[in-house]
């Protein structure tokens, strides 16, 4: 049983809640742990389509845990367990998506840039405070938060430490939609059950595909895609797909 986390499974679609509210959700050790490990159950569990990650109303996570990290020097940073937990984060191949309500700072903010789709409350901040610290980001927040946002805004939320507001994330294309904060879970589950419906494969293909638009070269990233819609046309879901369209009919499919 996780001690910092709420797990909640509905339909195929896994809700994960932070609860740490005695630190805004600030991420520890355990915590990532916790987290690293309940995303392997979802991706090993045939049952589960999509998954929503949120915090609580006042901060989804307010950054790594400060008190834990002034325990750690030099030699401890360069062994930091929290480093394995973040890869497992990053591997995840199934849909996530984050449900922004409050503050997302430091690593919280890396944290919601881990997943695929952002839903934020109007309430949300997103920033990236480390900075003020005499520190810089260091999980994906100059990396995922420039191919997000572009240049400008990124330099400025980073170099100055300064937070946006959710209708500014929104310009920016840092989340996709944003609502009134007591309905951000409710949308993001319910984007997550029409996600889940759909054809495993297909979805793993298309979503590997998508984040390989931001690491390749255009000619790369169309021979990925090109390959990958191929192969679909091996699944018995591609069949299915196409057969319940024209028997006019709602498709099931069975992930193979
Ligand atoms: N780590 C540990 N504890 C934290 C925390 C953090 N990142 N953020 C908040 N808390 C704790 C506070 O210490 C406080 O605990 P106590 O009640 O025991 O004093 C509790 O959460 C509530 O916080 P505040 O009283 O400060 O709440 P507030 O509403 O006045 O302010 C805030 C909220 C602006 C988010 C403020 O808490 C804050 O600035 N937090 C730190 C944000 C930050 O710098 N994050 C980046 C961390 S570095 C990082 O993430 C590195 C990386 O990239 C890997």
């Amino acid at each position: 049983m996780p001690h910092t986390l709420a797990v909640h499974t509905h339909q195929a679609v896994c809700l994960i809640t932070l609860q740490r509210p005695q630190a805004l959700n600030a991420l520890t050790s355990e915590l990532l742990a916790e987290l690293a490990e309940q995303l392997q159950r979802c991706a090993s569990d045939d049952s589960i389509g999509a998954v929503v990650l949120t915090g609580s109303r006042k901060a989804f996570a307010a950054g790594a845990d400060l008190n834990e990290m002034a325990g750690r020097d030099l030699v401890g940073m360069l062994n930091d367990p929290r480093q394995a937990h973040w890869q497992t984060i990053t591997q995840f191949a199934k849909p996530l998506i984050a449900a922004v309500n409050g503050y997302a700072l430091g690593a919280g903010c890396e944290l919601a840039m881990h997943a695929d789709i952002l839903i934020a409350g109007e309430d949300a901040q997103f920033g990236q405070p480390e900075i003020n610290l005499g520190i810089m980001p260091g999980a994906g927040g100059t990396q995922r938060l420039l191919r997000a946002v572009g240049k400008s805004l990124a330099m400025q939320m980073v170099l100055s430490g300064e937070p946006i507001s959710a209708r500014r994330a929104l310009e920016a294309g840092l989340v996709s939609e944003i609502t009134p904060p007591e309905l951000t879970v409710e949308r993001a589950l319910q984007i997550a059950q029409r996600i889940a419906s759909k054809a495993p494969l297909a979805l793993r293909l298309a979503k590997e595909a998508l984040l390989k638009a931001q690491d390749l070269d255009l000619a790369s990233g169309l021979r990925f895609e090109r390959h990958a819609f191929t192969l679909l046309a091996g699944t018995a879901d591609r069949n299915e797909g196409i057969r319940a369209f024209q028997e006019k009919r709602r498709a099931s499919f069975c992930g193979k």
